[in-house]
């Protein structure tokens, strides 16, 4: 069986970690080898990159973000990515391309084409085989967050008009990539959430 590459978006708090450990869980009842990874910090270089971008004391120009998080990315396909799905691995990779669109595109207001340009060279051209968005409430992702964590990150700590953008980016992404792109209503229930992205691997990904 060939390898697949599943990616899960969504504003801070949506739930990608937990839905993606359940998902993997799954896959692997059925046989399937899965591996898990993120971004930024799913290789060693994209650990070190990972503190460097969050730490909430560091100062980072707008630009040095998004050459940062293409720098994590670059890496990470050509570590990770392109090497498990060589394997016949399914990825389930905890936010892509679409985190830079939504985040500096909308978020930052950093110009479109050249974050296009930076995903191509990043990725050589590789894109999910499904992304499944996490579609919740930006104030009620916060607030798991702030409940989780006694610390906010340096993007967690920005304004709720960032956070809002950044969803208006997912809503924008969707909606002009209805085969890649699928929303699920994160505000559901663990379990039901859970379902539903069986459901749609299902449909998306035959053979499962
Ligand atoms: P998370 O992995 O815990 O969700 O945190 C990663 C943070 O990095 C999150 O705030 C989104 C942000 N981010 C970007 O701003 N651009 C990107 O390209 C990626 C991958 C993440």
């Amino acid at each position: 069986m060939g390898g697949k590459l599943i990616v899960f978006e969504g504003v801070e708090g949506c739930g990608k970690t937990s839905q993606m450990q359940l998902c993997g869980q799954w896959l692997e009842s059925l046989g399937i080898s899965v591996i898990l990874t993120r971004e930024p910090g799913g290789t060693k270089l994209g650990s070190h990159l990972r503190s460097l971008l969050l730490e909430s004391e560091n100062t980072v120009a707008e630009v040095t973000e998004l050459l940062l998080y293409a720098a994590d990315r670059a890496q990470h396909v050509e570590q990770e990515l392109k090497p498990s799905l060589a394997a016949g691995k399914y990825i389930l990779c905890d936010r892509y391309t679409d985190s830079t669109i939504a985040y500096q595109g909308y978020g930052r207001g950093l110009n479109f084409k050249l974050i296009h340009q930076l995903n191509d060279i990043a990725t050589a051209g590789l894109e999910s085989d499904l992304t499944i968005w996490l579609d919740i409430d930006v104030e009620l992702g916060l607030s798991r967050k702030r409940k989780d964590e006694a610390k906010l990150d340096r993007i967690e700590q920005e304004t709720i008009a960032f956070h809002r953008r950044v969803q208006q980016g997912y809503a924008e992404l969707a909606a002009s990539n209805p085969s890649r792109i699928v929303r699920v209503d994160g505000s559901l229930s663990k379990e039901t959430v859970h379902q539903m992205i069986q459901d749609i691997l299902r449909v998306h990904l035959k053979g499962l």
